[in-house]
């Protein structure tokens, strides 16, 4: 057979047609510089299929043996940087079977029995995305680990809890630390929720009408690590749905990763202080010398942008198509290898900024201003029989009063409390205690230093146990 050639009747498919593709055509149709990196998926499942027809009886031991050998022999050949593309290879599959054909002749040509490139390509993506999940999963959870042995180191570490960006109430790094470890653990709770509709073999779909073979699709399934397989064979070939959702998967935690450092910016600003990241996970100015960049953090800001658009890219490329397989889904896969990518480097340069930064807590400490107090205020007067919309007002009302005087809520005077209050007394001098607030909400979940301890716990309980 001719392999390095651009005749149309030289490829797979050429029996139907003659003469030559438009060679703009061909480069808009060929998939190769971007499926190859699919080759061992591709030739493990043809491994797997071999044996599969041989089972069915399609081909004998010995032509099953020679399929296997010179399978093999191509995945030495990649995995030695070797495999020579040709000019005629438009695809992955296409590549490993012209060069099976080199190698073993004939008998190359019965491995296709009964498969066509839709329930191949469908597979091969699959499996390539089953191995990916494993990597994504480690990389999650080193970021977790690092998130949880900045908690550990401070558990009592105050600092303030803000919303709308505003200063509300006392709270610690600990536990701010570990709000993100929870938001990661929901995407790798979405991550294994996504692996078990991916581990679904469509291989024995065929083309689109199912495989007329009687291959045991149960046994092949079972033979490449997949869970289930594919009750039509329609759907088989043409669900994407698996990409889309490891896509958002991605985008998702792109999302949550892009908020904490949003939050690690703010904090590493000389207004704030709260944090300083390591030289090593940060950049310099050519102009201003005195510049320390937080670059690992604004890029991990920033990437959420290519990774929710590959979720949309994919989502707009399925919506539409017909029943069943389309060209269209070949667009798949750059959105899919590009966020596989971002996140295989994102994740690690996120755990390191994390494990590496250093929390200053004497900042952190003087950014607590007595007011963020008055909740506390209001919940003194709750625990003496106050309605908490009274005491709400009260406390409300007591730091306009502070405002009033120039002075802070806890340097008001006795009589300054009782023109607001008669509840207010002698103690509520001991309100003014930022442990204490923090302390005080011990429920599960909340800041105290129980609390956050439990929360460390449960995490290092998932963290080597899975969820
Ligand atoms: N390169 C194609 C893809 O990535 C393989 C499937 C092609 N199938 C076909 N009937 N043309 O989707």
């Amino acid at each position: 057979m001719t392999t390095s050639t651009n005749s149309l009747t030289a490829s797979l498919w050429g029996g139907r047609f003659s003469g030559e593709m438009d060679a703009l055509m061909k480069k808009f149709q060929d998939s190769i510089s971007f499926d190859i990196r699919m080759w061992s998926q591709d030739i493990r499942g043809s491994m797997a299929y071999a044996r599969a027809i041989n089972m069915a009886g399609i081909i004998n031991d010995d032509e099953a043996a020679t399929l296997q050998t010179g399978l093999q022999a191509i995945h030495d050949e990649f995995a030695a940087g070797k495999f020579e593309v040709k000019d005629g290879d438009e695809d992955i599959h296409t590549a490993v079977e012209r060069r099976l054909k080199e190698l073993v002749g004939d008998v190359g040509g019965k491995l296709h029995t009964g498969r066509s490139r839709n329930d191949q390509v469908a597979t091969d993506t699959r499996f390539y995305c089953l191995e990916a999940i494993q990597v994504l999963k480690t990389n999650i959870q080193s970021v977790q680990s690092a998130l949880v042995a900045q908690a550990e180191q401070h558990v009592s570490t105050l600092m303030p809890g803000y919303t709308h960006l505003q200063r509300g109430q006392p709270s610690t790094f600990g536990h701010w630390c570990m709000a993100y470890f929870w938001m990661l653990q929901r995407d790798m709770e979405r991550l294994a929720e996504c692996e078990a509709r991916v581990a679904v073999l469509p291989l024995g779909s065929g083309a689109l009408a199912g495989n007329p073979f009687a291959i045991n699709r149960a046994a092949l399934a079972n033979d490449l690590g997949f869970r289930e397989i594919s009750q039509n064979s329609f759907d088989g070939v043409s669900d994407r749905d698996f990409v889309a959702e490891l896509l958002f998967v991605g985008a998702m935690l792109g999302s949550h990763l892009s908020r904490l450092a949003e939050d690690l910016i703010i904090y590493a600003t000389s207004e704030f202080g709260f944090v300083t990241f390591a030289d090593a996970y940060s950049t310099g100015s050519s102009l201003m010398p005195q510049k320390k960049n937080p670059d690992a953090m604004e890029l991990a800001r920033g990437k959420v942008g290519r990774l929710t658009g590959n979720l949309v890219t994919l989502l707009m490329v399925m919506k539409g198509t017909p029943m069943t397989f389309n060209k269209d889904y070949q667009e798949d896969k750059e959105a899919l290898f590009d966020t596989l990518d971002t996140l295989e480097l994102l994740l690690p340069v996120c755990a390191g900024a994390i494990r590496t930064l250093r929390a200053n807590a004497d900042k952190m400490r003087a950014a607590l201003d007595p007011s963020i107090l008055s909740t506390d205020v209001a919940e003194y007067l709750v625990r003496k029989g106050v309605p908490f919309r009274d005491a709400h007002h009260a406390s409300g009302r007591a730091v306009a009063l502070a405002e009033r005087n120039h002075t802070k809520i806890n340097a008001l005077t006795m009589a300054d409390w009782k023109s607001i209050s008669p509840h207010f007394d002698d103690d509520i001098a001991d309100v003014f205690n930022f442990e204490q607030s923090v302390n005080s909400r011990d429920v599960t979940g909340g800041t105290s230093a129980r609390s956050v301890r439990e929360q460390i716990e449960k995490a290092q309980w998932l963290l080597v146990n899975g969820s």
